[in-house]
């Protein structure tokens, strides 16, 4: 297949783009390597991807559409629609970034998967998208009217503009609810890589809503997984759907850092805070409808997660003295 990956330097991006190539599929990678964290680990990321022939790099950003016609007019079978202004903080401080990347962005890949009748549109949605419910765990038909953040707007408006594009002009459209997703070459705005730095730094780390967040963790080789099950999915289905991509377990916060302190052999200094306004208490997904869907089975728990993460980051990361 000819895949499409917008977003390829990021952090799921990277790591489906790298299987999709190792099953001898073509790429076609989009970035605009904007500097929200590091550009450093997004260009090691697409290094590695570089080295296989059937991966073509693109740097720009998806709200410029002629630049997009061009990259769709090369007869793409699907796309993954990675590329958006994630993290749930920085909605608070730049709305914009999201307006522009997660409204006006989205729009331009939707209307060329219109135009150039591409088979299946695959994207990002988020766990965020529900806020705050009261019955957990959630599932794909719970609320979600109600965003506590300008982030899950943006990712609720791209569910409803899918949504009728794929009713309007028969579009077969996946929205994927992904629920923290976490792994080596992660981000480094989120939880486990900034704990890991403070620690290993001898820094204090911060631990909002006292610690008494609970979070569904879903580890990256399961997260690829399911979107490669999706993309290959023979089923007859209806034309727009949408998926929680999760572990189907919730775990409390306090337990995560217990193990990066136990896999670190350190103590973390912890300071504990008052919930910080736009944060989701609790996240828990009920995942039974990609399971029975794709037969997506998770098999990886956060002890063996978590490892795995710190090896990657001990030796790719903080041996540069990063
Ligand atoms: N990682 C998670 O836990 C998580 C959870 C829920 C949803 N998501 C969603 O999954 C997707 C991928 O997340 P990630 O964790 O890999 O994030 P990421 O920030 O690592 O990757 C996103 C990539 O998109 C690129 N990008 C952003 N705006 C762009 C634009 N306008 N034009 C071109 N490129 C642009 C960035 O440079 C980055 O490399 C995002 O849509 C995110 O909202 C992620």
């Amino acid at each position: 297949m000819k895949i499409l990956v917008t977003g390829c330097a990021g952090f799921i991006g990277f790591h489906l783009s790298k299987h999709l190539l190792e099953e001898n599929n073509n790429v076609i990678g989009v970035d605009n390597i904007n500097n929200y964290y590091d550009p450093n680990l997004k260009e090691k990321r697409l290094n590695i991807l570089k080295k296989n022939k059937k991966f073509k790099f693109y740097k720009f950003d998806i709200c410029n559409e002629d630049k997009i016609i061009k990259v769709f007019k090369k007869r793409i079978d699907c796309v993954i629609h990675l590329a958006a202004q994630a993290g749930v903080r920085y909605s608070l401080e730049n709305p914009d970034a999201y307006f522009q990347s997660n409204l006006k962005g989205f729009y331009n890949i939707l209307i060329n998967s219109k135009r150039f009748k591409i088979k299946h549109l695959i994207f990002a949605s988020t766990s965020s998208v529900y806020g705050n419910q009261k019955v957990m765990p959630i599932d794909e038909k719970s609320d979600i009217t109600n965003p506590i953040q300008f982030y899950a707007a943006t990712k609720t408006s791209n569910e409803l503009m899918a949504s009728s594009f794929s009713q309007l002009y028969q579009m077969k459209i996946s929205a994927l609810r992904f629920f923290t997703v976490y792994g080596p070459w992660g981000r480094p705005d989120m939880a486990l890589f900034k704990f890991t730095n403070n620690i290993l730094r001898k820094k204090q780390i911060d631990i909002y809503n006292f610690g008494k967040h609970k979070r569904d963790f879903t580890y990256i080789d399961d997260c690829v997984n399911a979107i490669k099950l999706i993309i290959h999915a023979k089923k007859k289905r209806k034309k727009f759907e949408v998926f929680n991509i999760a572990n189907g377990k919730s775990e409390k916060l306090e337990k995560y850092i217990k193990i990066i302190e136990r896999e670190l052999k350190l103590k973390a200094k912890k300071k504990y805070l008052p919930l910080q306004k736009g944060d989701i208490q609790t996240t828990s997904a009920n995942i039974n409808k990609i399971k029975k869907f794709v037969k997506y089975k998770p098999s990886v728990n956060i002890e063996t997660g978590i490892k795995k993460f710190i090896e990657w980051y001990k030796f790719y990361y903080y041996k540069n003295g990063k």
